[in-house]
């Protein structure tokens, strides 16, 4: 009998509908599961069903000698070993589009939260501060006539750009490639150098997928070379900002305040930044509604039913496709 196994309890219940002939079997503990439970659980399964928080390299590779399909319960996979499965001829899939809105709301809730100075407003009157109206609480920015810059423009930075049309704003954007025409002039938006992206940028929001070309690409001097008050937003992957010089910058007077839903360690946080009231921070919340985490869920499974039934997946990686 094919077997699924999922390294963790999802939102929606897998077992639900599926076919005759395969099974699924969950991690049962509400937790990250170490290499080892993951072998253990996934010994004769030809599927394993992962998420952003299981590294998934040879070792464990190697335990799992039956594994054929590999589905990431997410659109990014850097989690996983992409070359360590091409060589073991392991399919790689994942559920781009499906956590596209969703993400690109919790990016646009972060920039109010942080141009408005939301959490420090909630913490003043929660704590009992609040002494009635005042001419100069809390006074934030707005973001009518500023500029967006996107870094990374596949679906989620589109999204994000989509939504700054509705604020007023300007978009610009950095990617590796040209969007399509039609793209740029539906959300008016034009493609600068990185360089430039920096130094225009009122809000600089970061949508590209980690790899040797992103990490650390927001350093001391990235951060150094923006507007002083400007606004950072990571929802992508926390390697991508060097967490240190961005607690650095904030010290610094050198950008108004910064929105993460990622982290350099994850789920470990700069303690600078924990401390700091001008940066607005979720526990990686961009695909948490009830609606995105259950599309996941059934785009993954369907991939996995499809291999376990020899059709071909429909979202195989870009580097396996
Ligand atoms: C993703 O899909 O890559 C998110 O980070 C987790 O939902």
């Amino acid at each position: 009998m094919t077997s699924f196994f999922v390294t963790r309890r999802l939102s929606v219940d897998l077992a639900d509908g599926l076919p005759d002939g395969l099974q699924v079997a969950v991690f049962p503990h509400d937790r990250v599961p170490t290499e080892e439970e993951i072998a253990e659980g996934a010994r004769d399964c030809s599927t394993l069903l992962t998420l952003v928080s299981d590294p998934v390299g040879s070792t464990l590779l190697d335990a799992l000698p039956k594994l054929r399909h590999i589905a990431q319960v997410a659109v990014g996979y850097d989690n996983v070993d992409v070359e360590a499965c091409r060589s073991r001829e392991i399919l790689v899939t994942h559920t781009p589009d499906v956590l596209t809105d969703a993400t690109a709301d919790l990016t646009w809730a972060l920039l109010l939260a942080v141009a408005r100075r939301i959490r420090e407003g909630e913490a003043l009157l929660r704590g009992g501060h609040f002494g009635g109206w005042s001419p100069t609480l809390l006074l934030g920015r707005e973001l009518a006539g500023t500029t967006l810059g996107v870094f990374g423009f596949g679906r989620i930075g589109r999204a994000v750009a989509r939504r700054a049309r509705g604020f007023g704003m300007r978009v610009i954007y950095t990617s590796r490639s040209f969007a399509p025409t039609k793209v740029e002039e539906e959300l008016r938006a034009e493609r600068v150098s990185f360089e430039q992206l920096l130094e225009e940028s009122d809000v600089l929001s970061i949508h590209a997928p980690l790899d040797e070309h992103t990490r650390a690409r927001f350093g001391a001097a990235e951060l150094k070379a923006m507007k002083r008050d400007a606004i950072l937003l990571n929802t992508a992957r926390g390697p991508i900002v060097d967490e240190g010089a961005l607690a650095a910058a904030l010290d610094e007077g050198e950008l108004f305040g910064a929105g993460l839903d990622v982290f350099e360690h994850e789920p470990q946080v700069h303690p600078s930044l924990i401390a700091r009231d001008d940066v607005v921070i979720v526990p990686h919340l961009g695909s948490a509604t009830r609606a995105a985490r259950a599309r996941m869920a059934h785009t993954a499974l369907r991939d996995a039913v499809r291999v376990a039934h020899g059709e071909p997946a429909l979202h195989v990686i870009p580097e396996l496709a």
